[in-house]
């Protein structure tokens, strides 16, 4: 049977699989960690962690139906430190990502010069989309000049590859605006996209929302917005400099899916909401399925099919 190859790199930084977990998704705590380094991932993505250990918002801040999710977590997670010893503690050929997501321009850069110092961090994923903070009011990710700011001074001091998990926009000169000031950086990839925000799912029986913080808005994921992901993807793969890598995330459950965000542009993909609903188990059966859809398709690389979206002429 034909072998099929699964690596890929994020720019510099090789993976054995190009599927991994979402940030966010069952990798906060020990043992879900842990759970993730076991399994057939090709990275591992951690909670998106800020200075101090966080709570984050009031529950139920989770609800899934069988086209989707919405969310408004807040980032609970155990503080930077916490995620730092414990991966100092972990022999493992895996890359992995540190997500961060400070509260404050400050934080971040607290973040992201404390990351530098840690051999056992690959890369940085900067989280710039939560859409979930009862402290913010505006997303940093749709408002260009914050972004400028924050990616000037980061690059000033930091050392490791750099990453920045973006939100979906809906209009084309978002994109060209946000891949102009990206270009202009020594950034390594890009995750897109974040979960839609402000979203909304109404209970008819109980005439309610379903998450209680923001009086029930949250952010949608799973595949109702795979169709957002594959546009942002798209476009980004367009007008990116080429060494900037798309890991792309959104409405994956299925080997056919990651076919769809790859041709699109994408070199690796992230899995949240399927996660949730499957475990650790999915990266494994994700693998099997993809491969056997590429073996159908006469592919045997990521390589030989990255991008190659075709138009209509
Ligand atoms: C959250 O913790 O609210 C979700 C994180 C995110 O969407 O970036």
């Amino acid at each position: 049977m034909k072998q099929i190859d699964l690596s890929v790199s994020i720019n510099k930084i090789k993976l054995s699989s190009c599927i991994m977990n979402a940030s966010g998704v069952l990798c906060s705590t020990d043992k879900e960690l842990s759970n993730l380094l076991d399994s057939f991932s090709g990275a591992v993505v951690t909670k998106s962690c800020t200075r101090k250990p966080r709570k984050g918002n009031f529950e139920p801040r989770y609800f899934e139906w069988n086209m989707g999710s919405i969310n408004s977590m807040g980032l609970p997670n155990l503080g930077i430190d916490f995620y730092l010893n414990f991966l100092e503690k972990k022999e493992t050929k895996k890359p992995i990502f540190l997500s961060i997501s400070g509260l404050s321009a400050e934080e971040n850069y607290f973040l992201i010069k404390k990351a530098n110092h840690y051999s056992k961090i690959t890369a940085l994923e900067l989280n710039l989309s939560c859409p979930n903070l009862i402290e913010e009011e505006d997303l940093i990710s749709y408002n260009f000049s914050r972004i400028s700011y924050l990616l000037e001074n980061i690059f000033k001091f930091n050392k490791k590859p750099l990453g920045i998990k973006l939100p979906p926009y809906f209009e084309d000169l978002s994109i060209q605006k946000m891949a102009l000031i990206l270009n202009q950086f020594p950034i390594d990839f890009v995750t897109c996209i974040n979960s839609l925000p402000n979203g909304m799912v109404v209970d008819t029986k109980t005439e309610s929302v379903v998450i209680q913080p923001k009086k029930g808005f949250g952010g949608i994921g799973g595949s109702i917005i795979k169709p957002f992901a594959l546009a942002n993807i798209r476009k980004f793969y367009t007008y990116l400099r080429k060494d900037i890598s798309i890991i792309g995330c959104g409405g994956i459950s299925t080997g056919k899916d990651i076919f769809e965000h790859i041709l699109c542009g994408a070199s690796a993909v992230q899995i949240g909401t399927q996660l949730m609903k499957e475990g650790v188990f999915v990266f494994e059966r994700l693998e099997k399925e993809f491969s056997f859809f590429l073996r159908k398709k006469n592919y045997s690389s990521i390589d030989s099919f990255k991008g190659n979206l075709k138009n209509f002429q």
